[in-house]
Parts: structure tokens; C-alpha cells; sequence
């Protein structure tokens, strides 16, 4: 079906970012939000991105792409759109009542979508009366720059909707993948172990914050450290989406939130938005700098990554997504320098396993058990 008119509600980060997009590809797109200063916020964002992005010759008719976002100070103004991208606050129930107000509103033909991070996108669909309709569509933050998007069905969606919907993301220059609805879809799960291994080195004291960042980004090549991405992404969003992955997975340890970034969310030290968070980013602040110490490095690396391979092996295992997909997901999404799979290849699966198996011996947690799936790799019973 042809899908013409684009309807996002949500006119902050998310939303803004989702109607460019749409827009550059050239959607009439209607951008709802309660708030009349956030839909002007919106506007006056997404003309100075147009505009730059123009300066810069990688754009042309950013004033035609503006205009085609037209922004309704009503719900029912979202009436003609062939897909609607909901965007706002991640609380469930505002959702559900959202999506049951837009059902009202729009033909049956439209598709209903959300960009929610953490919540089941088939609770989401359940407040639906036409819940086939209803799909995941994860971007990430900023949604024009950050090719990654993650296409979700619910139990309940009708497969043609998940690739009509994948279609139309490549369609606007997107890499879509498809995700199983489970705890934090591919990124937000399997990037777990980069902030809880690093948060758990710290707290043991095998390695300080910067000398950890700077094994991270100069051995490792991930274009920011554990600690300084924590800061950038803010200890609000980033513990909350931690403790909801946890929960979601009946407490399993793999993904214990950490006391220590609780504490700094305890006395508002949000990370960058606040000045203060793992780093002092007050002009007045020390510096302060990595040991730089390659071989005390290189055990950092090791321990984060074959937790991060874990995890991808082990969303294999369960289904979450092929393995091609979880490799473009982490490449594209938060910009792995490799995908897990083929850093696992590379390193050979037995060693992965045996760094792990180590690492449970000597500690006897349950965090550092190894995948079943990793297990018949490593023994040679399967290949990927
Ligand atoms: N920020 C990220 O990095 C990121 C990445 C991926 C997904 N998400 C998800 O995208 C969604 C939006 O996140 P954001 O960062 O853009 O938040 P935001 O706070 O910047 O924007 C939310 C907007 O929704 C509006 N809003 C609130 N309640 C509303 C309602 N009932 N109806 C219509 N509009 C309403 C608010 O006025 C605000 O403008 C969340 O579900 C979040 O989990 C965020």
C-alpha cells in the first residue's frame, strides 16, 4: 500500500528527528504534540538542521522539506496519515491511550508504530481494536544521522505490515532489522555488558574511569568510552532502560543494574545535561587522564567484549534476530567498530569461551555464564 501521509506524535528529540526524515524523503508529515511550545521548539530545531545540513551541500530544498512538515494542534488532525510514528514520554499507559485515541481517528489501512525503547510493543498493540496493524519502529537518537532502525512485530502483527514497514525505512535511506518483541529488542540488550562489565570494573577496582574509557576507544576502536557514553546519554536514561531490561528478564544477574551509577542518579548527577556525572564537566574541573597502561588495557577490552559477544551469541540463541541482523544493528546503531558475531569469528569462539568460563570459576557469578549457543560453537557442533 501506498503510504503518503506520515503522522508523528511526539514533537520532541524523537519526534523531530523521525518527521525530517520522513520529510527529506519526501512524506507530507503532520507532527502532533499537546504542548504548543514543544511543537515551535520542533519547528525551529528542524529548520536549523535543514538549513545546515543544506550549508553543507548535503541536502538541497530544505525550505520544501520544511514545509512539508506540517504541525496540528489537535489529535484528530492526523486523520489522513497512511503511518503513524508515536514518539512521546515512555510510560506504557499514556501510550496505550494514545494508540486507542488514534484508532478513532485514522481508516483501518493505517499503520500504527511506536518508538519505544523498553516497552513490549505487544502490550502496546493489545490496546489496539486492530492490533495487525500495530509495529516497533526503533530509531536512535539523532534519528536523521543514526542509520540503525529496529522493526519490531508484536505478537498479534500481521507479517505483511513488519515488511511493508522494513521496505519503506530503506526507502528512506534507513538499514532496517528485524527484532523479536523481548527486553530491550537487539541494541538495548546486547549493549548492556558495555556499561555493566565497565561499571562492575570499576566497583571491584580492576581499573579506574578514564583508563577504562581510554582502553575502550584506542584498543577497542568504540568511538566512546563506557563512562563518557554514560554521561552523554544521561544516568536517567541509562540506568532506568538497565533496571527495565533486568526486570523484564526475571532478575537474571547478566544484567544487574549497578549500585554505583544508582548513587549518582541519587544525588542528580546526570552525566553531561548536569555538569557532573562519572566525569567533572565544570570549566573549573581537573583533568584527569588514563593510566595508559596496554597490557592492564587489553584486559579491559577482553572482559567487555566477550560479555558483549555472550549476549550477542546468546540473543541469537533465543531468537532475537539473525545473526546478520545483530551485527548490522550494533555497527549501525551505536556504532561498533564490528559486529559481535564476526569480532567472535575472529577471535575464535573457543577462546570467547574460555575467558568466560574463567571468569565463572574465579567469581562463581551467574553473569559470566556462556551462552548454549556459544558453548556448540565453541565445541564445534554448529558454525556461524
Ligand atoms: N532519546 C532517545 O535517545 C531515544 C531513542 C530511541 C527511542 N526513544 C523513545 O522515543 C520516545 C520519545 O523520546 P524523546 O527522547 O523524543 O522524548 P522527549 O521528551 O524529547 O519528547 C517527548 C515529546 O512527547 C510529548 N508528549 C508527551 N505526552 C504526550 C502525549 N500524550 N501525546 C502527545 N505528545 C506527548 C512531549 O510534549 C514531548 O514533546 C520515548 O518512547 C523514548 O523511549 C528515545
Amino acid at each position: 500500500m501506498a503510504m503518503n501521509i506520515v503522522g508523528v506524535v511526539g514533537a520532541g528529540a524523537m519526534g523531530t528527528g523521525i518527521a525530517q526524515v520522513a520529510a527529506t524523503a519526501g512524506h507530507k508529515v503532520l507532527i502532533y504534540d499537546p504542548y504548543p511550545e514543544a511543537l515551535v521548539r520542533s519547528q525551529l530545531s528542524l529548520k536549523d538542521n535543514l538549513q545546515f545540513l543544506e550549508s553543507k551541500g548535503k541536502i538541497s530544498g530544505a525550505e520544501a522539506i520544511l514545509d512539508r512538515v506540517q504541525p496540528q494542534d489537535e489529535l484528530a488532525g492526523l486523520q489522513s496519515c497512511d503511518l503513524i510514528i508515536e514518539a512521546i514520554v515512555e510510560k506504557e499507559e499514556v501510550k496505550k491511550q494514545l494508540f486507542a485515541e488514534l484508532e478513532n481517528i485514522v481508516s483501518d489501512a493505517c499503520i500504527l508504530a511506536t518508538n519505544t525503547s523498553s516497552l513490549s510493543v505487544t502490550s502496546l498493540a493489545s490496546a489496539c481494536q486492530r492490533p495487525e496493524r500495530f509495529l516497533g519502529l526503533q530509531f536512535f537518537n539523532p534519528a536523521p544521522r543514526m542509520p540503525l532502525v529496529e522493526v519490531i512485530g508484536a505478537i498479534h502483527t500481521d507479517s505483511a505490515r513488519v515488511k511493508e514497514a522494513a521496505s519503506l525505512m530503506a526507502a528512506w535511506g534507513k538499514t532496517p532489522v528485524l527484532a523479536k518483541d523481548s527486553p530491550g529488542f537487539i541494541v538495548n540488550r546486547v549493549a548492556r555488558p558495555f556499561y555493566g562489565e565497565a561499571l562492575r570494573m570499576l566497583e571491584e577496582g580492576f581499573a579506574d574511569i578514564p583508563t577504562i574509557d581510554w582502553a575502550m576507544e584506542t584498543l577497542g576502536g568504540f568511538p566512546m568510552g563506557p563512562f563518557k557514553l554514560m554521561d552523554y546519554i544521561g544516568h536517567d536514561v541509562n540506568y532506568v532502560v538497565t533496571e527495565t531490561v533486568f526486570r523484564a528478564m526475571y532478575y537474571d544477574r547478566r544484567y544487574m543494574p549497578s549500585l554505583t551509577q544508582l548513587r549518582l542518579l541519587d544525588a542528580g548527577w546526570l552525566g553531561r545535561k548536569s555538569q557532573r556525572g562519572f566525569y567533572d564537566y565544570r570549566p573549573e574541573a581537573p583533568i584527569v587522564t588514563a593510566t595508559e597502561d596496554e597490557e592492564k588495557g587489553q584486559q579491559i577490552l577482553d572482559r567487555i567484549l566477550i560479555m558483549l559477544i555472550n549476549e550477542a551469541v546468546d540473543a541469537l540463541f533465543m531468537g532475537v534476530a539473525t545473526a546478520e541482523d545483530l551485527d548490522l544493528a550494533m555497527t549501525k546503531g551505536v556504532r561498533y567498530p564490528k559486529g559481535l558475531i564476526q569480532w567472535a569469528r575472529e577471535i575464535g569462539p573457543k577462546k570467547v569461551l574460555e575467558k568466560l568460563d574463567a571468569l565463572q570459576q574465579t567469581t562463581h557469578d551467574d553473569r559470566y555464564r556462556a551462552s548454549p549457543l556459544l558453548r556448540q560453537w565453541a565445541h564445534g557442533s554448529v558454525s556461524l
